[in-house]
């Protein structure tokens, strides 16, 4: 097992989590998939107390995408209840570790009493400088790289931008992630191999690390062995090896 003795100072900036496998968690066990996603809550706070512990400074879970809102009515309501009782239950904890709470997504699309408590949650913990917890949560990213193409369209349209001065840090400052680093480290749980629309734009240099485990198995330990791996990985950037060192 890893534990966080066996990492060196090399820790990513910014972690993000495809947490996956709630639901076959709970059917391997014959019980209803929202116990899988209670208990992936419980996996939630093992990951966010693990990344405080080792200086992650910023930590961004997919929570709810854009086409999660297809899932069954019931199980939509299941995981917006289980947000609000999360933020009302975990938000001494974020005070505590001295973590800030932020969102990325179509937040205007969640029912209005998840909104309410996110926003006050973000509020009150909006001077804490651990660490940058973000949910993503209503979130896709090809609906926010449109979101963003449109508003930048606007700029230009308007006179306020002109098209040859459009670059990254433009596009960055127009992205939901516009207070964030690009994406250091990927994980995803469940044995699935794939992106499923989460921060492609910001993904583009980060190491991808895929796990069986699922989600609510998901530990401490299990980060700090994601945390392991990435550590004995060059990361070059489009350069040599050579050029590295
Ligand atoms: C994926 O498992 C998980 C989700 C769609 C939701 C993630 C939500 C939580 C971990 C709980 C609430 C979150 C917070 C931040 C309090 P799945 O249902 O797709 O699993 P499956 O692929 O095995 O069916």
């Amino acid at each position: 097992m890893i534990d966080k003795e066996h990492l060196n100072s090399n820790i990513p900036e910014h972690v993000a989590i495809i947490m996956d496998g709630n639901g076959r968690w709970a059917k391997k066990k014959g019980l209803f998939r929202a116990v899988g996603h209670e208990n992936g809550t419980k996996a939630v706070k093992q990951a966010v107390e693990g990344s405080a512990e080792i200086g992650i400074k910023y930590l961004t879970l997919y929570a709810f995408s854009t086409e999660n809102w297809n899932r069954p009515k019931l199980e939509v309501e299941t995981l917006m209840k289980l947000l609000v009782s999360a933020l009302k239950k975990e938000i001494k904890t974020l005070q505590k570790n001295n973590i800030r709470l932020n969102a990325i997504g179509n937040l205007e699309a969640l029912p209005e009493k998840a909104r309410k408590e996110l926003l006050e949650v973000i509020e009150n913990t909006k001077t804490n400088d651990r660490m940058t917890l973000t949910l993503a949560l209503s979130y896709g990213s090809r609906e926010e790289l449109i979101k963003t193409i449109q508003e930048i369209s606007n700029k230009v349209k308007n006179n306020v931008l002109s098209p040859h001065l459009i670059n990254e840090a433009v596009i960055n400052k127009h992205l939901y992630t516009k207070n964030l680093p690009d994406v250091d480290l990927l994980i995803r749980t469940s044995g699935e191999q794939r992106i499923s629309n989460f921060l492609l734009w910001q993904i583009a240099y980060a190491e991808l690390y895929f796990t069986e485990i699922l989600w609510p198995d998901f530990k401490k330990s299990d980060l700090f062995e994601a945390i392991y791996n990435y550590q004995q990985r060059e990361r070059r950037f489009g350069k040599t090896s050579e050029q590295l060192s």
